[in-house]
């Protein structure tokens, strides 16, 4: 097992109703107006909005709105939260909605409290120094964005999409009720099963030192998704299924996964942030893509790892048959597996894009545009 160092200082409060405690809870932080971040339409339908607003008047909370986000948030909207937040010298930004709508919520956080302009934050081309806090009610578990120090947003003139990694954009408090996840349609349930599986064996697929607690937690997390998901698909409103889903979730990219693992990092993402960037097709529907794929084309690289999933996770004995096994565990839920399913010819294009984010990520000498023409053939 490697040194590590563990820091994650976001608070979780989770179950039922939870979400009534959020005007007491700002209140209690002497938070007095916030920018309250939401989504197109989802929040509106299911009368979550205005409990919102009525817990923060009953609070005595001030408020501005900043609404629209869409999902693959992009920077265009999210400067004009940063100039709201500004001009109305918010002193925290509450978030509620899915994951979008936390990332964008989160990068405003930054912006707010900065001169410069927020995309070069994305460029890596300075060092996030402070952000505004950050509270949410998640009403869609997928990213991990609410126990994680990530964002990510699109610029949609240069078709770049990038992400932000610092301790300042770890929300404060996170409100997770799983039965707000009811609403949520099937089709995002099998987009948020494949996410949450990418983010739990991007390092376990990739890492030099495995240590085994970190795999056993990966496998418990991937089997629960798979359980909860077909349960989920068949009775969306099955409180358990929905609240083992919900933790799973967070707990697959909160940092806890990753502790004392050596080596690891995100291929998959890579290439799927290239293909939504291009496309603007749901994240996990770029992950259901491109991972079958990349565990070919990676399969002989790291075979102790290959093989015990394949046997943990679908009782295989044949490791090479893992990918396959992926493919149609994703179709069977209805995520889609090829290029060709959803229209996408351009393997050149998306190639060209797949390099700015490998070199900033280092990976640029590993992934080059030939190997990564080479993946997204398989994917065809
Ligand atoms: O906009 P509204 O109307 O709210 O509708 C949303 C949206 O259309 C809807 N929705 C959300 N909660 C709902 C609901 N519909 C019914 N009932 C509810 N309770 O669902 C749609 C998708 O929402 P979105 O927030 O876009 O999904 P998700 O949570 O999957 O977030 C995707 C974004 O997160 C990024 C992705 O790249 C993508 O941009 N990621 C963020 C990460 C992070 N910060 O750590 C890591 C991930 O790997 C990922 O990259
Ligand atoms: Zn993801």
């Amino acid at each position: 097992m490697e040194n590590f160092e563990f820091h994650n200082p976001t608070k979780i409060i989770f179950g039922k109703k939870t979400e009534e405690k959020i005007g007491e809870i700002l209140k209690n932080d002497g938070i007095k107006k916030v920018l309250f971040v939401y989504g197109k339409e989802s929040i509106k339908k299911t009368g979550l909005f205005d409990k919102v607003i009525n817990l923060l008047n009953q609070n005595g909370i001030e408020y501005i709105l900043h609404g629209g986000v869409k999902s693959n948030p992009v920077l265009s909207h999210t400067r004009e939260g940063i100039q709201k937040a500004k001009e109305n010298n918010v002193d925290a930004v509450l978030a509620v909605g899915g994951g979008s709508v936390i990332d964008e919520a989160k990068a405003i956080a930054v912006g707010a409290k900065t001169d410069k302009d927020i995309w070069i934050y994305f460029e890596r081309g300075e060092e996030i120094k402070s952000a505004l806090p950050v509270y949410d009610i998640l009403t869609l578990a997928a990213t991990g964005t609410e126990m994680n120090g990530y964002a990510v947003i699109t610029n949609e003139e240069t078709k770049e999409k990038l992400s932000i990694s610092s301790i300042y954009i770890y929300p404060k408090v996170s409100i997770l009720n799983p039965e707000l996840t009811y609403t949520v349609p099937k089709e995002y349930v099998a987009y948020s099963a494949v996410d949450i599986t990418a983010h739990s064996v991007e390092w376990y697929f990739t890492c030099k030192v495995c240590p085994n607690i970190q795999n056993r937690l990966v496998e418990s997390i991937v089997k629960t998704i798979k359980e909860t998901t077909d349960i989920i698909l068949k009775e969306p409103t099955n409180y358990n299924a929905r609240a083992e889903f919900m933790w799973a979730s967070t707990l697959a990219l909160n940092g806890i996964t990753r502790t004392g693992v050596g080596g690891g990092y995100f291929p998959n993402h890579m290439i799927a942030h290239s293909i939504g960037a291009l496309y603007d097709l749901p994240h996990g529907a770029c992950l259901s893509i491109v991972i079958p794929a990349w565990t070919k084309w990676y399969l002989e690289n790291n075979k102790p790892q290959f093989k015990r999933f394949a046997k943990e996770i679908f009782n295989l004995d044949d490791y090479t048959k893992l990918p396959q096994a992926i493919k149609e565990w994703f179709s069977s839920i209805g995520a889609p597996v090829s290029l060709s399913e959803v229209g996408i010819k351009d393997i050149d294009a998306i190639a060209d894009n797949v390099m700015i984010t490998a070199k900033l990520w280092n990976l640029d000498k590993i992934y080059t545009k030939e190997v990564i023409k080479e993946i997204l053939n398989l994917a065809r």
